[in-house]
């Protein structure tokens, strides 16, 4: 059944208090709830309906104590309904008492097993596989919560009431939605330290992570502990119980989850040592615990009405986010990072059948949503506000935001009337960024007439499913002009465009400067202006902005790409200048010494109208950087050595960033090398992050075997490290070997497909090895479904998400087509699918 927006009705109960008291066993356990409910109406009585499926084996029901009739008790495959006859006019108590089995949940939705720990996760629809609920995030309540096992540690939401003889009591006093309940009972160990708030609460933190992980999880709480100061610090937020506890759990669907005072982890998201995690680990680490800690406010104290209201709280936590990972590394370069990622995944979601806005209006499962539209596109939308109203105007929404709406269930209304109200701006125009789905093409003309600069701006957005006409946004586009010396003449203006097609003048100029446009990428939007190479590296070298100067480059570099001879020579010449620019912050000279990859290369031809060929496009950009590598040997193999990081490793922004430089310098000298200084790197670096570097240099020239052997024999028991150790052999194949090792991983003994993890290391692997996946011969899809097959029997979830390796099936060429439309219809035709994966495909195949 297909759910909309425009059917929403509120809960026609009250619920005051909900009462839990589980009993846990691997195979049956018993879970208690005591529901204080109260009709909202008592002169239109109403049948009350809880969620809870097969799953739940309904043990006892009772009404104000009394087992109710059973001719008033229906169930259906999803619900238990429960006749307005039988039920009071007044508050009444509902009791039920269930068996479920956690050791069968190989979905890992509600409560299941990991490595002998219970644990859950609720988010979106789990906490009704736990037991019959009203489980949809408007229903709000205060949790007590008995939990009665012999593992030693016994968790839940809120703060702790008692602990003794195997029973643990906790109080979560702030009311919130079932998506948010937690629990975790296991033989863990933490590590812990203390916080006290501005205020002067005193707040117990603690990493709870498996016996023999402790070394590991410092990290981690020093950024926990970041999170809660830069909260209080930017934001005036403030934490509001006595105890913070975070816990790794190795088998878990997505990366994290920001249950109340219990945030449950992917353990791949808390552990970190020098040898077992890369600079990239340390970083979406540092991240993904400050995301998970901001949802306490904006997710938590605020939350959605609905789940089409999902942006509501994840694009504003990804914006905080990534405002805390620029104050606490380099700004510029997390703006970059930013926008690679939003190209590589929103865009390319945008320019497919699975396009929809950030805020949908129909869905059949929510979990399809969890998207980069949702969550990185909802987050620049923020952006842009924050552009158009300015930092105070910012500031004062927000304020109003947090006292207005402090234990509510808000909707994407609610927060732009925020905005209206605390700046007096109509957003009326900018609501279609919520509501429409696309990747605007913004183009750009220059007129110049005595002294006398006129830009011309069109923006157009192209159909998507469901939505094909697109009326004209709110654009806000940063402009800055450098004059023909490289001095800066006009700072950064932010132009508000509002119009399909419009012009914006700047006079008073002497001579004719270069635009700088789209600065700190102010919109998500596709630029379009001719421009020729020779401006291109002239912005490259002078752009004081640092996101218009990058993006100088990486025109340059598809320019040299997709065009001929004279554009390569001139992108080497502008990158060889700046990767000797020992001014630069190594981390931009990497950026920029980094080629686009194959898939973003692919987007932009299809972008312009034209059918990718992956494997002439693996070759170019192969070629490519063999030339690069060819005429700046000299300069490169300089960086690769003074880019060494002496002393023992930290995982600190400015050693990071000396380690990616020398890291790209390896790559390109590969092209020429043969793979030795690699071969030697592996061999002596002591830190994860180079020693995967070079490992996938070795991978790609086929000369891995001794290095994987070496890697599996000193980390075979360490599941983080072994999942590397998979990706790594299909990510970086050469394309035409891929999914023959692919084929072969799959056959490895430690290849535990159930474990979401390694089947994401394995398939996604293969998914990001463009020209692999995309064998001409359909190999890579075949392989794909088949495990996507097998896959939505035990986890769903999984198998929805990885299915996204078809989302841009439609624009490659029509042989390739016939493959993938063969795969997608063997999945959708099979018996038994699951809602998720079948919404997926079937979503995917319309539109071929
Ligand atoms: N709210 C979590 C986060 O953004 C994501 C949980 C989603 N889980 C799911 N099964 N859909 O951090
Ligand atoms: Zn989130």
């Amino acid at each position: 059944p297909v759910q909309h927006l425009a059917d929403y009705r509120p809960w026609p109960f009250g619920l005051t208090e909900t009462r839990l008291d589980l009993t846990l066993a691997p195979r049956d356990t018993i879970v208690r709830a005591a529901l204080d409910l109260a009709p909202r109406d008592a002169s239109d009585p109403q049948d009350l309906v809880l969620d809870g499926g097969a799953g739940l084996r309904l043990q006892a029901l009772r009404i104000d104590g009394q087992a109710p009739d059973p001719v008033h008790v229906t169930r259906t495959d999803e619900q238990l309904i429960i006749a307005a006859a039988a039920l009071p006019h007044a508050p009444f108590t509902l009791e039920t008492e269930v068996a479920i089995d956690p050791a069968d949940n190989t979905a890992f939705e509600g409560l299941y097993l990991s490595g002998g720990m219970f644990c859950t996760q609720c988010e979106a629809e789990g906490f009704r596989h736990i037991t019959f609920y009203p489980d949809r995030p408007d229903v709000m309540t205060t949790f007590r919560v008995t939990l009665r096992s012999a593992l030693p540690v016994r968790l839940s939401n809120g703060n702790p009431v008692g602990d003794a003889d195997g029973v643990a009591e906790w109080h979560d006093p702030w009311p919130k939605p079932a998506y948010l309940f937690a629990l975790v009972a296991g033989d863990l160990v933490a590590v812990s330290d203390r916080f006290t708030t501005r205020s002067g609460r005193d707040v117990a933190l603690n990493v709870w992570v498996r016996p023999g992980d402790q070394d590991r999880a410092g990290f981690a709480m020093e950024s926990l502990i970041k999170s809660m100061r830069w909260d209080e610090d930017v934001y005036g937020r403030e934490y509001d119980l006595d105890v913070f506890n975070i816990v790794a759990v190795d088998d878990f669907n997505m990366g994290a989850m920001e249950n109340k005072g219990l945030n449950i982890f992917n353990s791949k998201l808390v552990l970190a040592s020098p040898e077992t995690a890369t600079d990239t680990d340390y970083e979406r680490i540092e991240a993904v615990i400050a995301h998970e800690y901001f949802h306490n406010w904006t997710g938590n104290r605020i939350t959605c009405r609905d789940w089409f209201q999902l942006c509501l709280k994840e694009g504003l936590t990804v914006f905080r986010d990534q405002q805390f990972t620029s104050d606490m590394r380099s700004a510029a370069v997390k703006r970059i990072e930013d926008v690679q990622t939003l190209r590589a995944r929103q865009f390319r979601e945008d320019q497919g059948p699975l396009a929809h806005p950030p805020r949908p209006d129909r869905y059949e499962e929510i979990n399809n949503f969890y998207t980069a539209t949702v969550y990185e596109k909802g987050a620049e939308v923020i952006g842009m506000l924050k552009n158009l109203v300015g930092d105070d105007g910012y500031a004062r929404a927000l304020d109003l935001y947090f006292t207005r709406h402090d234990g509510d269930a808000a909707t994407i209304e609610d927060w732009l009337t925020v905005f209206q109200d605390a700046t007096g701006r109509d957003l009326t125009q900018f609501k279609r960024w919520y509501t429409d789905a696309g990747t605007p093409t913004l183009e750009m003309t220059e007129d110049w007439q005595d002294g006398t600069l006129t830009l011309t701006f069109a923006q157009s957005t192209p159909p998507t499913p469901g939505q094909p006409d697109k009326p004209a946004r709110v654009i806000p586009i940063a402009v800055g002009l450098i004059g023909p010396n490289g001095d800066e003449v006009t700072p950064t203006r932010v132009l508000e465009m509002t119009e399909a097609r419009q012009s914006f003048t700047f006079d008073g100029l002497g001579a004719r400067p270069v635009v700088s446009v789209l600065r700190g990428f102010s919109a998500p939007v596709m630029l379009k202006r001719p421009l020729d190479d020779a401006t291109r590296a002239f912005l490259l070298a002078h752009d004081t902005d640092p996101f218009a100067r990058w993006e100088a480059g990486r025109e340059l570099a598809l320019s040299a790409l997709t065009q001929g001879d004279a554009a390569q020579k001139a992108y080497i010449a502008a990158i060889g200048t700046l990767a000797a620019d020992e001014g630069a912050d190594p981390a931009f000279r990497a950026l920029c010494l980094t080629l686009p990859g194959e898939e973003e290369i692919a987007t932009r031809i299809a972008a312009g109208g034209a059918t990718p060929d992956p494997d002439a496009i693996h070759a170019t950009r192969s070629d490519l950087a063999r030339r690069i590598a060819l005429t700046h040997q000299d300069l490169l193999a300089g960086l690769y050595d003074a880019m060494t990081v002496p002393g023992a490793y930290s995982p600190d922004a400015q050693s990071a960033a000396r380690r990616s430089l020398r890291i790209a310098a390896l790559g390109l000298l590969s092209r020429i090398d043969g793979g030795d200084r690699a071969a030697v790197l592996f061999g002596i670096a002591s830190n994860m992050t180079e020693r995967m570097a070079a490992l996938a240099v070795l991978v790609r020239l086929g000369r891995a075997t001794s290095a994987l052997q070496i890697l599996s024999d000193e980390f075979g028991d360490n599941r983080l490290v072994m999942d590397k150790w998979f990706s790594v052999q299909v990510m970086a194949a050469p394309p035409e070997q891929a999914v023959a090792i692919a084929r072969d991983l799959a056959a490895h003994r430690d290849f535990d497909w159930q474990n979401p993890n390694r089947f994401r290391a394995l398939l996604g692997g293969l998914a990001a090895n463009h020209a692999g996946f995309h064998a001409a011969d359909g190999s890579g899809y075949d392989f794909t479904a088949d495990w996507l097959i097998r896959m939505d029997a035990a986890n769903p979830q999984i198998a929805a998400r990885m299915s996204t390796a078809f989302e841009i099936w439609p624009r490659y060429d029509a042989p390739r087509r016939a493959h993938a439309r063969n795969a997608l219809e063997r999945i959708a035709t099979l018996a038994g699918l699951s809602r998720n994966t079948r919404e997926m495909v079937s979503r995917m195949i319309a539109a071929g």
